[in-house]
């Protein structure tokens, strides 16, 4: 199918605006000074700010991060206020060092009749943690099960520490993954390997996580934190519009054929030139300087 111009014109459009969700925020400049609200207390999560990146900590401990609904509706508050924040660059989002999150919250559903979870939609807001405009990297020490994967999966980059299990373990609970996990895990691992997982409830370590590409990088658990804010900060000193054009560009890559994925990813490439950070960039390169982005 070939993508009407105006449609590409309006998705390189929407590129140089920093949403959250694509029906949540009016289009708002990337240099308008917006933003802020979002480091103050949650219930369920701790945020703060570590120079250019947003470091967003699970904090419900003692269930294992069990993804709660409180935990979701802070996330999705947060994320909205940060993907406004034109100071921040990228966000991180962590757990504890026992699990990064255990799953939904099986105590919180566990009694929940098919109407409720039919006419609630259940889940369905998860998703918008996927369409947050700036890249996140997630830093996974422990249990990363069912909806803690599937969440980690939401993310552009995940750093694993040694410590750190894989898994949907669904089908021990007489269900079946209900946030991605019978999608993204086909596209990130494949199908043998996601089945696999899917059909019977195991777990893989961080090792065979990043043999099998889930993860891109393992590190000793104690440095996860610390090597995910490193890899953010790195990112954030880029320019912000092309940093979330490149990661709605490789995104398109799960929804597009390649035709029309790679059509998409030269009129995004084409509309950058009306950058000023474009300018700068490869002007500093002839320069031989270190370019200074502006985000305009
Ligand atoms: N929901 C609610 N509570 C959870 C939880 C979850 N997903 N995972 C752990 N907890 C709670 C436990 O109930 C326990 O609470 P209490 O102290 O009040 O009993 C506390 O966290 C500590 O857990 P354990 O004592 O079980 O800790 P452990 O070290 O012995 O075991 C574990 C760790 C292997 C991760 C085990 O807790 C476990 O198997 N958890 C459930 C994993 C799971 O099945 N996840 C999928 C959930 S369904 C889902 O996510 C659907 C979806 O697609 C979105």
């Amino acid at each position: 199918m070939m993508l009407a111009r105006s449609t590409l014109l309006r998705r390189s459009r929407l590129l140089l605006r920093p949403l959250a969700s694509s029906s949540s925020t009016t289009a708002r400049p990337l240099t308008a000074a917006a933003g802020g609200g979002w480091e103050k207390s949650y219930e369920f999560i701790l945020a703060e700010r570590k120079d250019k990146v947003a470091l967003l900590t699970l904090n419900r401990p003692k269930a294992l991060n069990a993804l709660c609904n409180g935990i979701i509706r802070d996330l999705i508050e947060a994320t909205t206020h940060i993907a406004r924040d034109d100071s921040v660059g990228v966000i991180v989002l962590t757990g504890s060092t026992k699990a990064f999150a255990a799953g939904a919250d099986i105590k919180e559903m566990k009694d929940k009749t098919f109407v409720e979870a039919f006419s609630t939609n259940m889940f369905e807001e998860w998703g918008q943690i996927a369409k947050v405009a700036k890249p996140i990297v997630a830093a996974v020490n422990g249990y990363a099960l069912g909806g803690g994967c599937e969440l980690m999966m939401m993310a552009d980059i995940v750093i694993a520490g040694e410590n750190a299990k894989f898994g949907q373990p669904e089908i021990t609970l007489g269900v079946i993954p209900g946030c991605g996990g019978t999608q993204r895990l086909v596209r990130a691992i494949g199908k043998s390997k996601a089945m696999e997982l899917v059909l019977t409830g195991g777990m893989i370590d961080a090792k065979q996580a990043e043999k099998d590409g889930l993860v891109s990088k393992v590190v000793p658990t104690e440095t996860t934190v610390e090597v995910a804010l490193e890899m953010a900060n790195k990112i954030a000193s880029f320019s912000l519009p092309v940093a979330a054009a490149a990661k709605e560009t490789v995104n398109a890559a799960f929804e597009l054929n390649l035709a029309e994925g790679l059509r998409f990813e030269r009129r995004i490439f084409h509309s950058l030139f009306a950058l000023s950070d474009q300018k700068e960039g490869m002007g500093a390169f002839v320069e031989k300087r270190k370019p200074k982005f502006t985000n305009t």
